[in-house]
């Protein structure tokens, strides 16, 4: 008996060995949402308000990390500012990513958060690996930005409709918005001006 009780004992010491390599099953399914949580919103509406949350993170994380390759890859008489304007809206988007993933685990939900599970749910066009022209460059970015202002109107609405003020607040106040502002940032260099002679200036000079 005394000696069953030292063992007993012995196997309760503490050791400065690290447990490594451990694995275990998951305590929370991804796409699940837990049932109690006193935030006086339905468990079946926070199931399909992360559903929709975590479509727009997984579009958000695929737009900022397209942010960072223009950046490393730009490339012209325009590198400069590009290369920083470039990298100022990676951080932003960088910001909503966190906001909408934490919006996800404040609902009870998983977000998702690697970059495999991501690529297989984002609905932006998988841009080749190699370096593209400018304008291809921030044509792909607005076309991305469309896609995340697409899904974010609805869902907005949806949120308000269901009594999800938080998440309503989330998409207009800081989803929507900086990505209008983008679009604007991006889209005026996508305009046709002359660099150096006004056009209606050569025209009537050439007339005289
Ligand atoms: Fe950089």
């Amino acid at each position: 008996m005394a000696k069953k009780q030292n063992e007993s004992k012995s196997n309760r010491n503490v050791s400065p060995q690290p447990r490594l390599h451990q694995r275990a099953r998951e305590t929370q399914s991804y796409g699940t949402v837990r049932y109690a949580l006193p935030l006086e919103l339905e468990e079946p509406v926070r199931v399909q308000i992360t559903n929709q949350l975590n479509q727009l993170l997984a579009d958000t994380m695929t737009l900022r990390d397209l942010y960072k390759k223009c950046h490393w890859q730009v490339a012209g008489p325009t590198f400069y500012q590009l290369h920083l304007l470039f990298d100022k809206h990676y951080g932003e988007q960088n910001e909503l990513v966190d906001s909408i993933a934490e919006r996800i685990q404040m609902l009870g939900g998983i977000s998702l958060a690697m970059a495999a599970d991501v690529a297989e749910t984002t609905q932006i066009e998988r841009p080749p690996r190699g370096r593209e022209e400018v304008p291809v460059q921030l044509s792909r970015l607005i076309d991305a930005h469309q896609i995340i202002i697409q899904q974010s109107r609805p869902l907005a609405r949806r949120a308000a409709e269901l009594g999800d003020d938080g998440t309503n607040d989330l998409v207009v106040s800081d989803v929507i918005r900086t990505n209008e502002l983008q679009i604007w940032f991006l889209s005026e260099h996508l305009v046709d001006v002359p660099l150096v002679e006004a056009k209606e200036r050569a025209a009537s000079a050439g007339a005289s």
